[in-house]
Protein backbone atom coordinates (compact mmCIF):
# COMPACT_ATOMS: atom_id res chain seq x y z
CA UNK A 1 0.00 0.00 0.00
CA UNK A 2 1.61 3.46 -1.16
CA UNK A 3 -0.03 7.02 -0.05
CA UNK A 4 1.26 9.93 -1.70
CA UNK A 5 -0.03 13.50 -1.66
CA UNK A 6 0.71 16.45 -4.48
CA UNK A 7 0.26 20.37 -3.68
CA UNK A 8 -2.62 22.81 -4.85
CA UNK A 9 -1.47 25.72 -7.25
CA UNK A 10 -2.34 29.49 -7.33
CA UNK A 11 -1.93 31.42 -10.44
CA UNK A 12 -0.17 35.34 -9.55
CA UNK A 13 -0.25 35.51 -13.82
CA UNK A 14 -1.38 34.03 -17.11
CA UNK A 15 -4.14 31.75 -16.50
CA UNK A 16 -6.20 31.86 -19.76
CA UNK A 17 -3.16 33.35 -22.05
CA UNK A 18 -1.07 30.24 -21.06
CA UNK A 19 -3.22 28.69 -23.13
CA UNK A 20 -2.28 30.73 -26.19
CA UNK A 21 1.44 29.75 -25.61
CA UNK A 22 2.07 33.58 -22.88
CA UNK A 23 3.88 33.14 -19.85
CA UNK A 24 2.18 32.78 -16.58
CA UNK A 25 3.78 32.46 -12.96
CA UNK A 26 2.03 29.55 -11.01
CA UNK A 27 3.17 28.99 -7.33
CA UNK A 28 2.54 25.59 -5.42
CA UNK A 29 0.13 26.07 -2.48
CA UNK A 30 0.15 24.01 0.75
CA UNK A 31 -3.15 22.68 0.42
CA UNK A 32 -2.74 18.61 -0.46
CA UNK A 33 -4.30 16.09 -2.27
CA UNK A 34 -4.04 12.54 -0.43
CA UNK A 35 -4.36 9.04 -2.65
CA UNK A 36 -3.44 5.78 -1.52
CA UNK A 37 -3.49 2.91 -3.73
CA UNK A 38 -3.80 -0.88 -3.05
CA UNK A 39 -3.69 -3.90 -5.06
CA UNK A 40 -7.37 -5.44 -4.81
CA UNK A 41 -9.99 -7.80 -6.45
CA UNK A 42 -12.05 -5.29 -8.76
CA UNK A 43 -10.96 -1.68 -8.99
CA UNK A 44 -12.77 0.89 -6.25
CA UNK A 45 -12.74 4.55 -5.23
CA UNK A 46 -13.23 6.02 -2.28
CA UNK A 47 -13.05 9.69 -2.18
CA UNK A 48 -13.45 11.27 1.19
CA UNK A 49 -14.89 8.17 2.81
CA UNK A 50 -17.71 8.40 0.21
CA UNK A 51 -17.73 4.96 -2.25
CA UNK A 52 -17.37 6.71 -5.27
CA UNK A 53 -18.44 4.87 -9.18
CA UNK A 54 -15.05 5.14 -11.65
CA UNK A 55 -17.26 6.03 -14.25
CA UNK A 56 -17.97 9.94 -12.22
CA UNK A 57 -14.31 10.14 -12.13
CA UNK A 58 -13.21 11.06 -15.28
CA UNK A 59 -9.52 12.09 -14.45
CA UNK A 60 -8.80 8.57 -12.82
CA UNK A 61 -10.40 6.66 -15.43
CA UNK A 62 -8.22 8.52 -17.82
CA UNK A 63 -5.27 8.14 -15.23
CA UNK A 64 -5.68 4.63 -15.59
CA UNK A 65 -5.73 4.01 -19.13
CA UNK A 66 -3.04 6.07 -19.56
CA UNK A 67 -0.48 4.70 -17.10
CA UNK A 68 -1.92 1.00 -18.83
CA UNK A 69 -0.09 2.08 -22.27
CA UNK A 70 2.83 2.04 -20.81
CA UNK A 71 2.73 -0.98 -17.87
CA UNK A 72 0.42 -3.76 -16.98
CA UNK A 73 -1.69 -2.58 -13.73
CA UNK A 74 -4.41 -4.74 -11.60
CA UNK A 75 -6.92 -4.16 -10.48
CA UNK A 76 -6.62 -1.43 -7.59
CA UNK A 77 -8.59 -0.33 -4.42
CA UNK A 78 -8.24 3.86 -4.68
CA UNK A 79 -8.48 6.16 -1.84
CA UNK A 80 -8.62 9.82 -1.68
CA UNK A 81 -8.71 12.85 0.78
CA UNK A 82 -8.17 16.50 0.16
CA UNK A 83 -7.61 19.17 1.87
CA UNK A 84 -7.96 21.35 -1.79
CA UNK A 85 -11.47 22.79 -2.34
CA UNK A 86 -12.56 21.26 -5.88
CA UNK A 87 -13.01 22.66 -9.06
CA UNK A 88 -12.67 26.12 -7.80
CA UNK A 89 -9.44 27.09 -9.88
CA UNK A 90 -6.35 26.01 -7.10
CA UNK A 91 -5.63 22.85 -9.14
CA UNK A 92 -7.95 20.18 -7.50
CA UNK A 93 -7.77 17.98 -10.68
CA UNK A 94 -3.78 18.02 -11.14
CA UNK A 95 -2.97 17.60 -7.69
CA UNK A 96 -5.71 13.83 -7.79
CA UNK A 97 -4.02 12.87 -11.18
CA UNK A 98 -0.60 13.30 -10.18
CA UNK A 99 -0.51 11.97 -6.49
CA UNK A 100 -2.34 9.09 -8.51
CA UNK A 101 0.12 8.08 -10.98
CA UNK A 102 3.05 8.72 -8.71
CA UNK A 103 1.22 6.12 -6.02
CA UNK A 104 0.50 3.78 -9.13
CA UNK A 105 3.96 4.16 -10.48
CA UNK A 106 5.78 3.25 -7.09
CA UNK A 107 3.12 0.48 -6.06
CA UNK A 108 3.30 -1.15 -9.31
CA UNK A 109 6.98 -0.50 -10.11
CA UNK A 110 6.39 1.55 -12.98
CA UNK A 111 10.09 2.90 -14.74
CA UNK A 112 8.78 6.23 -14.91
CA UNK A 113 10.36 9.79 -13.22
CA UNK A 114 8.55 13.21 -11.71
CA UNK A 115 8.84 14.97 -15.53
CA UNK A 116 7.18 11.83 -17.00
CA UNK A 117 4.49 11.85 -14.08
CA UNK A 118 3.90 15.94 -15.04
CA UNK A 119 3.73 15.22 -18.79
CA UNK A 120 0.98 11.71 -18.33
CA UNK A 121 -1.02 13.72 -15.96
CA UNK A 122 -0.94 17.23 -18.86
CA UNK A 123 -2.27 14.45 -21.12
CA UNK A 124 -4.91 13.45 -18.35
CA UNK A 125 -6.10 16.86 -18.47
CA UNK A 126 -5.99 17.13 -22.11
CA UNK A 127 -8.06 14.27 -22.77
CA UNK A 128 -10.83 15.40 -19.75
CA UNK A 129 -10.83 19.18 -20.52
CA UNK A 130 -10.08 19.45 -24.03
CA UNK A 131 -7.95 22.41 -23.52
CA UNK A 132 -5.29 22.59 -20.73
CA UNK A 133 -1.80 24.00 -19.94
CA UNK A 134 0.81 21.89 -18.42
CA UNK A 135 1.33 24.64 -15.74
CA UNK A 136 -1.21 22.85 -13.08
CA UNK A 137 0.69 19.42 -13.49
CA UNK A 138 4.13 20.30 -14.11
CA UNK A 139 3.73 22.47 -10.38
CA UNK A 140 1.74 20.08 -8.78
CA UNK A 141 4.49 17.52 -9.47
CA UNK A 142 7.34 19.91 -8.87
CA UNK A 143 6.12 22.65 -5.82
CA UNK A 144 7.69 25.79 -5.66
CA UNK A 145 6.61 28.71 -8.07
CA UNK A 146 7.55 28.47 -11.84
CA UNK A 147 7.69 31.06 -14.73
CA UNK A 148 5.61 28.72 -17.43
CA UNK A 149 6.16 27.73 -20.06
CA UNK A 150 9.85 27.73 -19.85
CA UNK A 151 9.64 26.02 -16.43
CA UNK A 152 12.21 28.58 -14.79
CA UNK A 153 11.52 28.84 -10.92
CA UNK A 154 11.82 31.45 -8.94
CA UNK A 155 12.18 32.25 -5.28
CA UNK A 156 9.82 31.52 -2.61
CA UNK A 157 7.17 33.43 -1.96
CA UNK A 158 8.21 35.38 1.43
CA UNK A 159 4.28 37.13 1.92
CA UNK A 160 1.42 35.38 2.66
CA UNK A 161 -1.27 34.06 0.43
CA UNK A 162 -4.78 34.13 1.15
CA UNK A 163 -7.39 32.27 -0.89
CA UNK A 164 -10.83 33.03 -0.65
CA UNK A 165 -13.62 31.02 -2.50
CA UNK A 166 -16.85 32.51 -3.91
CA UNK A 167 -18.44 28.78 -3.27
CA UNK A 168 -19.65 28.61 -6.69
CA UNK A 169 -18.21 26.52 -9.29
CA UNK A 170 -17.40 27.82 -13.01
CA UNK A 171 -15.89 24.55 -15.38
CA UNK A 172 -12.49 25.08 -16.77
CA UNK A 173 -13.71 24.04 -19.96
CA UNK A 174 -16.74 26.25 -20.05
CA UNK A 175 -14.25 29.13 -19.65
CA UNK A 176 -11.73 28.07 -22.10
CA UNK A 177 -13.97 27.94 -24.51
CA UNK A 178 -15.48 31.52 -23.30
CA UNK A 179 -12.23 33.13 -24.61
CA UNK A 180 -11.94 31.15 -27.26
CA UNK A 181 -15.36 32.25 -28.68
CA UNK A 182 -14.18 35.74 -27.82
CA UNK A 183 -11.03 36.19 -29.54
CA UNK A 184 -12.86 34.48 -32.79
CA UNK A 185 -15.66 37.11 -32.23
CA UNK A 186 -12.85 39.97 -31.70
CA UNK A 187 -9.52 39.00 -32.44
CA UNK A 188 -7.79 41.88 -32.30
CA UNK A 189 -9.24 43.03 -29.02
CA UNK A 190 -8.26 39.62 -27.46
CA UNK A 191 -5.10 39.06 -28.85
CA UNK A 192 -4.00 41.82 -26.95
CA UNK A 193 -5.49 41.44 -24.05
CA UNK A 194 -4.21 37.95 -23.99
CA UNK A 195 -0.80 39.48 -24.82
CA UNK A 196 -0.63 42.18 -22.21
CA UNK A 197 -1.51 39.29 -19.36
CA UNK A 198 1.57 37.94 -20.85
CA UNK A 199 4.01 41.07 -20.09
CA UNK A 200 2.50 41.09 -16.61
CA UNK A 201 4.32 37.65 -16.19
CA UNK A 202 7.28 38.70 -17.69
CA UNK A 203 7.34 41.93 -15.61
CA UNK A 204 6.61 40.09 -12.51
CA UNK A 205 9.74 38.13 -12.83
CA UNK A 206 12.05 40.60 -11.59
CA UNK A 207 9.68 42.03 -9.24
CA UNK A 208 9.40 38.43 -7.56
CA UNK A 209 13.10 38.00 -7.59
CA UNK A 210 13.78 41.34 -5.52
CA UNK A 211 10.69 40.44 -3.46
CA UNK A 212 8.70 43.71 -4.95
CA UNK A 213 5.20 42.54 -3.07
CA UNK A 214 3.70 45.80 -3.87
CA UNK A 215 4.76 46.24 -7.33
CA UNK A 216 3.59 42.44 -7.96
CA UNK A 217 0.73 42.66 -6.68
CA UNK A 218 0.03 46.16 -9.06
CA UNK A 219 0.59 44.05 -11.63
CA UNK A 220 -2.04 41.30 -10.35
CA UNK A 221 -5.16 44.07 -9.74
CA UNK A 222 -3.91 44.83 -13.22
CA UNK A 223 -4.53 41.24 -14.18
CA UNK A 224 -7.18 40.76 -13.08
CA UNK A 225 -9.02 43.76 -14.68
CA UNK A 226 -7.85 42.00 -17.97
CA UNK A 227 -8.97 38.61 -16.85
CA UNK A 228 -12.65 40.61 -16.12
CA UNK A 229 -12.27 42.08 -19.56
CA UNK A 230 -12.15 37.97 -21.39
CA UNK A 231 -15.13 37.49 -19.22
CA UNK A 232 -14.38 34.90 -16.88
CA UNK A 233 -15.10 37.40 -13.65
CA UNK A 234 -18.05 37.33 -11.75
CA UNK A 235 -19.48 39.58 -9.35
CA UNK A 236 -18.79 37.53 -5.91
CA UNK A 237 -15.16 37.12 -7.41
CA UNK A 238 -14.77 40.71 -7.78
CA UNK A 239 -16.41 41.79 -4.21
CA UNK A 240 -13.96 38.81 -3.05
CA UNK A 241 -10.99 40.82 -5.04
CA UNK A 242 -11.87 44.49 -3.25
CA UNK A 243 -12.56 42.78 -0.02
CA UNK A 244 -8.85 41.90 -0.13
CA UNK A 245 -7.68 45.04 -1.66
CA UNK A 246 -9.69 47.29 0.73
CA UNK A 247 -8.00 45.13 4.28
CA UNK A 248 -4.61 46.20 2.67
CA UNK A 249 -3.61 43.42 0.29
CA UNK A 250 -0.44 43.62 -2.28
CA UNK A 251 -2.91 42.72 -5.12
CA UNK A 252 -5.72 40.09 -5.54
CA UNK A 253 -6.90 38.52 -8.39
CA UNK A 254 -9.05 35.69 -9.86
CA UNK A 255 -7.19 32.47 -9.68
CA UNK A 256 -7.58 29.60 -12.08
CA UNK A 257 -10.37 29.49 -14.89
CA UNK A 258 -13.21 31.98 -13.46
CA UNK A 259 -16.35 31.57 -13.69
CA UNK A 260 -17.11 31.28 -10.01
CA UNK A 261 -14.19 29.61 -7.83
CA UNK A 262 -11.31 30.91 -6.21
CA UNK A 263 -9.47 34.85 -5.96
CA UNK A 264 -6.13 34.85 -4.33
CA UNK A 265 -4.27 37.53 -2.51
CA UNK A 266 -0.77 38.64 -1.53
CA UNK A 267 -0.53 39.99 1.79
CA UNK A 268 1.62 40.85 4.75
CA UNK A 269 -2.01 40.95 6.63
CA UNK A 270 -3.56 37.78 6.23
CA UNK A 271 -5.67 38.21 9.16
CA UNK A 272 -7.21 41.37 7.89
CA UNK A 273 -7.58 40.07 4.89
CA UNK A 274 -9.31 36.85 5.83
CA UNK A 275 -11.35 38.63 8.14
CA UNK A 276 -12.25 41.48 5.14
CA UNK A 277 -13.18 38.70 2.75
CA UNK A 278 -15.46 36.71 5.43
CA UNK A 279 -17.02 39.10 6.90
CA UNK A 280 -19.68 39.37 4.45
CA UNK A 281 -18.93 37.07 1.58
CA UNK A 282 -16.91 34.03 0.87
CA UNK A 283 -14.69 31.56 2.76
CA UNK A 284 -11.20 32.23 3.13
CA UNK A 285 -7.67 30.62 3.86
CA UNK A 286 -4.30 31.86 4.13
CA UNK A 287 -1.83 28.72 2.92
CA UNK A 288 2.10 28.25 2.90
CA UNK A 289 3.59 27.83 -0.83
CA UNK A 290 4.53 24.61 -1.07
CA UNK A 291 8.06 23.91 -1.58
CA UNK A 292 7.71 20.44 -2.29
CA UNK A 293 6.07 18.67 -5.07
CA UNK A 294 4.30 15.06 -5.21
CA UNK A 295 5.80 13.17 -2.52
CA UNK A 296 5.39 9.58 -0.85
CA UNK A 297 4.00 10.24 2.34
O1 LIG B 1 -9.24 26.56 -12.83
P1 LIG B 1 -8.06 25.67 -13.08
O2 LIG B 1 -7.30 25.35 -11.84
O3 LIG B 1 -8.46 24.46 -13.86
O4 LIG B 1 -7.03 26.52 -13.99
C1 LIG B 1 -7.33 26.76 -15.34
C2 LIG B 1 -6.30 27.63 -15.96
C3 LIG B 1 -6.47 27.85 -17.46
O5 LIG B 1 -5.38 28.69 -17.88
C4 LIG B 1 -7.76 28.58 -17.75
C5 LIG B 1 -6.45 26.55 -18.24
C6 LIG B 1 -5.11 25.84 -18.16
O6 LIG B 1 -5.11 24.61 -18.32
O7 LIG B 1 -4.06 26.50 -18.03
Amino acid sequence: MITCSAPAKIYLFGEHAVVYGEPAIACAAELRTYVTVEPASSTTVVSGGVPTRIETTPYITEALKKIRRIHPIPDVSIQITSDIPTGAGVGSSAALTVALLQALSIEFGVDIDVLQIASMAYDVELSVQGAASQTDTFISTMGGMALMPDRMFLPHLECSIVIGDTNMRGKTSTMVSKVAELKNAYPEVAEHIIKSIGILAQTGVPLLESKDYLGVGRLMNINHGLLESLGVGTFPLSQLVYRARDAGAFGAKITGAGGGGCMVALTDKPEDVIRSIECCYGKAMVVKPAREGVREE
